[in-house]
Order: C-alpha cells, then structure tokens, then sequence
C-alpha cells in the first residue's frame, strides 16, 4: 500500500483549521463505538484533547521526515505502557481517526486518502508497538549482585 505524503499534509492542514472539534469528535466516535476504553482516559478530556491535536499535527508535519518521526514516535510508543495500552487496541485508534477525518473532509475525503492514512498510521501503531515492547524486554533487567551491596 502506498503512502501519498503530500495527500496525507493536504488533508491535516484542513484539519487544523478546524481546531481542537476534531479531536473532540474523535473521542466521542471512540467512547460510543468502544466504551471498553473509556476507563483508560481521565474524567475530563480538555487537556487529551488538545494533545492529540498537537500529536496528529506533529507526526502529519513530518511525515515525510523519518529523522523527527520515529523518535518521536518510540517515544511515544513508550509513554503508552504507563497509560496500560495494548497492542490490539492501537486499530480502534485507527479506525476511529479515519472515520473523524472522513466526517470533517467530506467530499475532500478520497479512496487514495484513506489509502494513504491507513498506510501511515499502520506505520505509526507498528513503531509505538515495536518501541514498548522493546522497553519491557526482560533482558533489560540486569540482576544485582553482593557488589550492589553498599
Ligand atoms: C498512533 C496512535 C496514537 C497516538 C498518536 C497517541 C497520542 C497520544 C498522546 C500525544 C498522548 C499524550 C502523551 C503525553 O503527553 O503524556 C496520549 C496519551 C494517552 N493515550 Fe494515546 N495515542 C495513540 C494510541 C493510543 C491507543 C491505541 C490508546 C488506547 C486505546 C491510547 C490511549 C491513551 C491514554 C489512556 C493516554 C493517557 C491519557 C491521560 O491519562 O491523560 N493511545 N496519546
């Protein structure tokens, strides 16, 4: 599948015109359709909200530059233990995302798009995925020893 970068900056700069009701409708999508997640998230949604707009705007304004994007991405990947995500819940962000921005394209939304989205964010989900699990690899606990010892 290919990832049409130009199409992908397209159509995040028209969504940031819109602002932050992006990311509010995101979250509504995502709690309606999957209230299984609903407990991962705090009470107020103001402060996620805003984050997840800067994050989307971040990672579509550099995707085409994978010296800013992956080491973002690994650490965002990371931070997302100490949230308690797991791998399989990565496409309900997906499809979620993809049906918010077919709400706010409308007839701006095309099949080479989508196409373009899904590509990127299978990308994405898989570079957080591969990050945190590296980070729990258990050969990274180095065990102590009686030098250790004070
Ligand atoms: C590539 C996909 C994703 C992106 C770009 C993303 C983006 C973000 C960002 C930017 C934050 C704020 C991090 C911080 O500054 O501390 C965050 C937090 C969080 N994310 Fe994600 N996320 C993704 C996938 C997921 C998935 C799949 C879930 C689970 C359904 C999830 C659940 C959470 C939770 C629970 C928080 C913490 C909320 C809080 O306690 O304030 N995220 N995410």
């Amino acid at each position: 599948m290919s990832i049409n970068t130009a199409l992908i900056q397209q159509s995040s700069a028209a969504i940031q015109k819109l602002g932050t009701k992006v990311t509010e409708h995101f979250y509504d999508y995502m709690f309606t359709h999957y209230p299984e997640v609903r407990s991962l998230f705090p009470a107020d949604m103001t402060e996620q909200q805003r984050r997840l707009f800067q994050s989307l705007l971040l990672i579509t304004s550099n995707v085409d530059k994978t010296d800013v994007l992956l080491p973002y991405l690994h650490q965002l990947g990371v931070k997302h233990i100490r949230y308690d995500v797991r791998p399989e819940q990565y496409p309900i962000v997906g499809k979620c995302l993809l049906a918010t921005l077919k709400h706010f394209l409308g007839s701006a939304w095309s099949q080479e798009m989508a196409e373009s989205w899904i590509g990127a964010y299978n990308l994405a989900s898989t570079v957080c995925i591969e990050a945190a699990a590296e980070a729990m690899k258990p050969d990274r606990y180095v065990p102590i020893t009686m030098a250790d010892v004070p």
